[in-house]
């Protein structure tokens, strides 16, 4: 049996835990941010704690190169596995409703999107919607399909639970590097580390997209979301499990402000209520419950999914830069991380075994 240590509890570092651990392995997380419930997150300590300030849906993306190409083919694993789990463990804080999207100025490749191409692409329950069903003049193309939320930290504790359940460990330290792990007592011996770092040590490709959204207590039947022509966002995300519902959001690469701005959240919370008034029928006002903001671990040309040996045989497994795609990709990214450490460890006993 290989001991794997997987360095982060973010969404990507536990899915990719469980992954592991279902191939035979021992398997411990060494983390300094570990999930709770989401009350008792510290907006500041932890802010650079991404999975917390996640909405978290999924939400499909047309793709148009290699590596939106390599995302949806994760995102469409994480689909297949997001609705077992929900199937199976119902207090997951997994809900399967609709997705409803809007767009202002659609790209070639949302404009070529119709049932069948969604089907090719795996998308369930395609729909397009009718001029009449658009929420106003400036929205030139709107669909749904099936989609999928989760309410993060009922999600991220479940999967916590269920890697200790099946006998994973935890240690709640912070790291200075991957490599200091190998070198770790509570380490014992360590065949591999799984880097699900987030924003993590600072790989130069490595930047924040600073997202701030509002979290209401109105509830939200579908998860909606408007691209504005000016490259603006307008969406919800129901968290559902007693999360309420998230109403974003700003995109904002590079802007390391912490703090939420009042104009911001009422600015966002006036344009989704402009798109899709059925927010406020039943109380007719919001009721706000916090303003998040977060920082998506966002990298060029998407994330990092590599093998790299350090010598002395030490392997280092990447798996961090998921963007605002974390939630999305999850599943995906565990298995393919669990697929380069099966290479990995299949090549070390070959090496290992004596020769004749
Ligand atoms: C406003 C907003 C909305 C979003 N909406 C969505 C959405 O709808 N759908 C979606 O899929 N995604 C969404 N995202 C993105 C998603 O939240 C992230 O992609 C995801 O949470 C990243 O997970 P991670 O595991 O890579 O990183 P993190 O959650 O940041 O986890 C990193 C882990 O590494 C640990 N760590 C880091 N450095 C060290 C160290 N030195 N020593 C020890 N431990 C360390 C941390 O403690 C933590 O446990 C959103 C993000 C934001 C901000
Ligand atoms: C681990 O991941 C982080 C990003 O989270 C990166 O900056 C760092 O270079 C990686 N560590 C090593 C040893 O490569
Ligand atoms: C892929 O396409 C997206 C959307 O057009 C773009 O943002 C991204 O930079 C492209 N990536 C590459 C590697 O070309």
């Amino acid at each position: 049996m290989s001991h794997i240590v997987v360095l982060g509890a973010g969404v990507i570092g536990l899915s990719s835990a469980l992954q592991i651990q279902s191939q035979g392995h021992q398997v411990t997380i060494i983390a300094r941010d570990f999930p709770g419930p989401f009350e008792t997150v510290d907006p500041r300590l932890q802010i650079d704690y991404t999975s917390p300030w996640g909405g978290a849906h999924n939400r499909w993306v047309p793709p148009t190169n290699a590596t939106e190409e390599r995302e949806h083919a994760m995102a469409l694993r994480t689909f297949a596995r997001m609705r077992e789990l929900c199937r199976n463990y119902p207090a997951a804080g997994i809900t399967f409703m609709p997705g409803i999207e809007y767009l202002e100025a659609p790209s070639p490749a949302y404009q070529e999107l119709n049932a069948e191409k969604a089907k090719i692409l795996g998308m369930e329950g395609f729909r397009l919607l009718k001029p009449a069903e658009l929420p106003d003049d400036k929205v030139k193309m709107g669909f749904e399909y099936n989609s999928w939320c989760v309410n993060p930290m009922v999600y991220c504790s479940f999967l916590l639970r269920r890697f200790g359940y099946l006998g994973g460990k935890v240690v709640k330290k912070e790291v200075r590097s991957p490599v200091e792990i190998f070198e770790m007592r509570e380490s014992g011996r360590v065949d591999a580390v799984i880097n699900a770092s987030g924003i993590g040590f600072g790989d130069p490709d490595v930047f924040i997209t600073r997202g701030q959204t509002c979290l209401v207590a109105n509830l939200c039947p579908a998860t909606v979301t408007r691209q504005n022509a000016d490259g603006s966002w307008s969406f919800s995300v129901p968290r559902n499990f007693d999360g309420g519902t998230i109403i974003g959001g700003t995109k904002e690469p590079n802007n390391w402000d912490p703090n939420p701005s009042p104009e911001v959240r009422a600015a966002l919370l006036q344009n989704f209520a402009g798109t899709y008034p059925q927010i406020l029928a039943k109380d007719n006002e919001y009721q706000v419950i916090a303003d998040i903001v977060g920082r998506r671990p966002t990298r060029k040309n998407g994330m990092r999914l590599e093998k790299e040996l350090t010598g002395d045989g030490k392997c280092i497994i990447h798996a961090y830069g998921p963007g605002g795609r974390g939630y999305e990709l999850s599943w995906g990214v565990s298995e393919a991380v669990a697929g380069l450490l099966s290479g990995h460890l299949g090549l070390a006993s070959q090496n290992q075994r004596p020769k004749l």
